[in-house]
């Protein structure tokens, strides 16, 4: 492994993976594989032993809570699972006290809510990393176990083609960015009023311009899915929008990742899904419980590239 990339990642905090250079997200993609193979010899590694995290979640989980529970016990720490119902945060606590508080108490802090700004003020405020456990503009740590999903199943990143249809969010966004950074064609089709912010977009597409990859955004999800190695799509109403399904169900009708849709990307193609999703809205039931996909090993994988990032940003 490369000493440099790990000395510069110790404290460093994973806000977005804007932050991250091709290099370094390689380097954590190379860790996740080794911590997996690892945790499948049975062998024991400590390299946290006495280290603890803390996980602030203002939205609820499954798969983020549990892979970064499991995962830092695994690596010898422990985990405290914060509820903002049960801290004084969500009682009016200003968040930058709270970041100085637990920088005295804890290694590192996960923290999955609303608002991308309040993420960044813990950062500014705290002594320790802190990941971003997702919000409502992104979702790192979900592409991170993407790409090493990608990997394993392709055998690549660069170069290949990864459609998104659906909803503008914080998984489009983030994986917007992830592919920009390792060099995979991304293509997005989302109704006009459901597009990603323009800023990221640009940002994307100057990323895109280094790594060699091209961004591509449209209404249109036959144009997306045209020869695509990778189909992905996630729910059409995220955690905070529950008020606007019906609507949201409407206006997305024709987005639905489906046989018919997916009779446009590459034979191999593979599915893919952050979960947890609606089958029978932004995904057929055949299709994600289909050969091709790989939503299962997806979430598997959000444990072996959590326990990549807190081994290289929780480590002395
Ligand atoms: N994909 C994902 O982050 O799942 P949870 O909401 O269950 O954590
Ligand atoms: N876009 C979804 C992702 C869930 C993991 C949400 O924010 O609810």
């Amino acid at each position: 492994m490369d000493k440099n990339i790990s000395e510069e990642l110790k404290g460093k905090d994973f806000l977005t993976l804007l932050d991250y250079s091709t290099d370094q997200i390689t380097y954590l993609l190379q860790l996740a594989k080794e911590l997996k193979a690892k945790q499948k010899s049975g062998k024991l590694y400590h390299p946290l032993k006495g280290k603890i995290l803390g996980l602030i979640f203002e939205k609820s989980s499954t798969r983020t809570r549990v892979s970064f529970e499991t995962g830092i016990y695994q690596l010898g720490g422990t985990g405290l699972f914060l509820s903002t119902n049960d801290l004084q945060l969500g009682r009016g606590e200003p968040i930058s006290d709270t970041a100085k508080v637990l920088s005295s108490y804890l290694d590192g802090i996960m923290i999955r809510t609303f608002h991308q700004s309040d993420v960044e003020a813990l950062a500014e405020n705290a002594a320790i990393p802190v990941i971003n456990g997702l919000t409502d503009d992104f979702h790192p740590c979900q592409v991170l176990a993407d790409l090493q999903t990608i990997e394993e199943v392709k055998g690549k990143l660069s170069g290949l083609k990864l459609a998104f249809i659906g909803d503008g969010n914080n998984m489009a966004n983030s994986l917007m960015i992830g592919a920009a950074k390792m060099g995979i064609h991304f293509s997005l089709a989302s109704p006009e009023s459901y597009l990603p912010q323009t800023t990221i977009i640009e940002k994307a597409k100057e990323i895109a311009t280094e790594t060699g990859s091209v961004i591509e955004i449209t209404t249109d999800p036959i144009q997306a899915v045209h020869e695509a190695d990778v189909v992905y799509t996630d729910v059409w109403a995220s955690m905070g929008q529950e008020s606007e399904q019906k609507k949201r169900l409407k206006e997305f009708s024709a987005y639905q990742v489906n046989q018919k849709l997916l009779e446009h990307a590459k034979s191999d193609y593979t599915f893919m899904h952050c979960l947890p999703a609606h089958r029978g809205e932004e995904v057929s039931t055949d299709i994600i419980d289909g050969h091709h996909s790989v939503v299962f090993q997806e979430a598997e994988n959000r444990l072996h590239a959590q326990k990549a990032l807190m081994v290289a940003l929780m480590t002395d």
